[in-house]
């Protein structure tokens, strides 16, 4: 009792100093985020580590890390345990200080491992690694919650709160602790409020609190959670926060959170677009891996997923089942459906597929068509051009209106070097014909089908490299 007693007073007297120390100018402090993210997430049966799950293309662990740099962090602090360097390397950034936290002890524990990087006179944030959707914004209006006497919660209400700290408030609705789930009594599972694991408070009130937490509890961990309760009895008010969207704090345990978050982050991105103009056939199947930006008009059919940076012009028109990876598609392009387009600019009024391939540095130019079962590298279609059929064509050059037959194939590589294909102006290439790079096809040449071109066909000549038909007469059929 006496001893209970006196840790009061101790309390009680420090806070006085931690007040003094703390009546300083907060807008002037410094912003230091620290990101939890020590935990190997047992529950994804995973050989990595939770954190470098992706959510919509990119890890959980990046998008954090992003958030905390926009909150205006100078370093984000990267607690790591579980597969430390994997962590490091994924990340990788002179912006970023790792600090490792070699038992996973529980989250005060993995907080006190970064308080040595922080800078005295900041405004610290806690992140969760495995809370990926946190908004720059809410952050913002938690930091602004924080003064000498009061510390910022995140805290959201929820129908199924399973899981998650429960927040305890008093008879004047001032929060009094939080509660996990393991220590709940069956009065306090029953409330809806519960802990997203966002705090924000002054590095002095984290330095002074931190060390009094204990891990006597179901877990027998250290819990951050604690702290509330300790900040209540050396007299700090706990502000509360509430997200805009309930998305913003929805952690990631296990695959099918995991699964369920993606769904729900692909509709919102499906929503911007439609809010913007963009036709969506289904808002439920469209994937969204990164930025897309569409003019007007656009429609986008069934299963199409969009990986890194796209950019699409207005009345582009994309049918289902397409892939479509850092590309820029130009006004009224029609891409058919079952095409993939990778690292390639699409321009004006072209229509591309079904089945299509463009692999990295394709360009089409406005009005060509690329038709089926045709797979296009490194590669100009120029102005107008067809290559509509089964054809091959990398590492080439084709000018305007040129039409290359069902079949074709441009032989780019003799098993060491690549080599160029030039095709000039108004040049049509029969059917199944192969073009032996180096090799130039000049200004409206007309290349017979069926030959195999190994050297260069002037301007306005028929090249056609076959042997003869013989056609033998009375000829036999074999017998049985
Ligand atoms: C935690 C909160 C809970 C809250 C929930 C919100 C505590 C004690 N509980 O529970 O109140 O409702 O988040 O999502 O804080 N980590 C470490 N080192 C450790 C332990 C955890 O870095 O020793 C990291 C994990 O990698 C993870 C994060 O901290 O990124 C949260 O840990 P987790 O075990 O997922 O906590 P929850 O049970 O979800
Ligand atoms: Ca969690």
């Amino acid at each position: 009792m006496l001893f209970l007693i006196l840790w009061r007073l101790d309390l009680v007297f420090n806070s006085v100093n931690l007040r003094r120390q703390n009546s300083k100018d907060l807008e002037n402090m410094n912003i230091e985020v620290v990101i939890l993210a020590a935990g190997k997430g047992s529950r994804m049966f995973s050989a990595s580590p939770k954190v470098l799950q992706k959510l919509a293309g990119i890890s959980l662990i990046s998008r954090v890390v992003k958030t905390a740099q926009s909150v205006g962090a100078r370093k984000p602090i990267v607690v790591t345990g579980y597969e430390a360097k994997q962590v490091e390397k994924h990340l990788h950034s002179e912006k970023i200080s790792f600090v490792k936290q070699k038992e996973q002890l529980g989250t005060a524990h993995a907080v006190s491992v970064a308080v040595p990087k922080l800078k005295t006179d900041s405004i610290v944030v806690i992140l969760y690694g495995d809370v990926p959707c946190i908004e720059v914004e809410t952050i913002k209006v938690l930091i602004s919650k924080v003064s000498s006497d009061a510390i910022g919660l995140l805290t959201v209400n929820i129908d199924s709160p399973e899981g998650y700290g429960r927040i305890v408030r008093d008879s004047n609705n001032s929060v009094q602790e939080i509660v996990e789930q393991k220590d709940a009594s069956p009065d306090q599972l029953r409330i809806n409020e519960v802990n997203t694991g966002v705090i924000a408070l002054t590095d002095a009130q984290l330095k002074f609190l931190l060390p009094k937490i204990n891990n006597q509890n179901a877990q027998k961990e250290y819990y951050l959670t604690d702290i509330i309760k300790l900040a209540r009895t050396i007299g700090l008010e706990v502000k509360t926060v509430s997200p805009s969207q309930l998305i913003e704090v929805q952690g990631v345990n296990d695959k099918k959170q995991l699964g369920n978050l993606e769904r729900s982050y692909q509709l919102i991105q499906a929503q911007n677009l439609m809010d913007s103009g963009t036709t969506i056939a289904d808002p439920n199947r469209f994937d969204q891996r990164g930025t897309l930006s569409a003019g007007a008009d656009c429609f986008i059919d069934i299963n199409c997923i969009f990986e890194g940076e796209n950019v699409l012009g207005s009345e582009v028109h994309i049918e289902s089942n397409c892939l479509i990876i850092d590309s820029k598609i130009a006004d009224g392009a029609r891409i058919k459906a079952n095409s993939i387009i990778e690292k390639s600019h699409v321009h004006e009024n072209t229509t591309i597929g079904p089945y299509a391939r463009l692999r990295p540095d394709t360009k089409v130019m406005p009005n060509a068509k690329v038709g089926n079962f045709v797979e296009i590298k490194n590669s100009m279609i120029g102005d107008g051009s067809k290559v509509n059929h089964l054809a091959y064509v990398g590492d080439a050059i084709l000018e305007r209106d040129v039409n290359i037959g069902a079949g074709t194939i441009t032989c780019n590589y003799d098993g060491t070097n690549k080599h160029k294909t030039s095709i000039g102006e108004n040049v049509f290439i029969g059917s199944n014909s192969t073009l032996v790079a180096p090799v130039h096809i000049k200004d409206g040449a007309f290349v017979g089908a069926g030959s195999t071109i190994t050297t260069d066909v002037p301007d306005n000549c028929l090249g056609i490299g076959r042997s003869k038909q013989k056609n033998i007469e009375n000829w036999q059929r074999p017998k049985k």
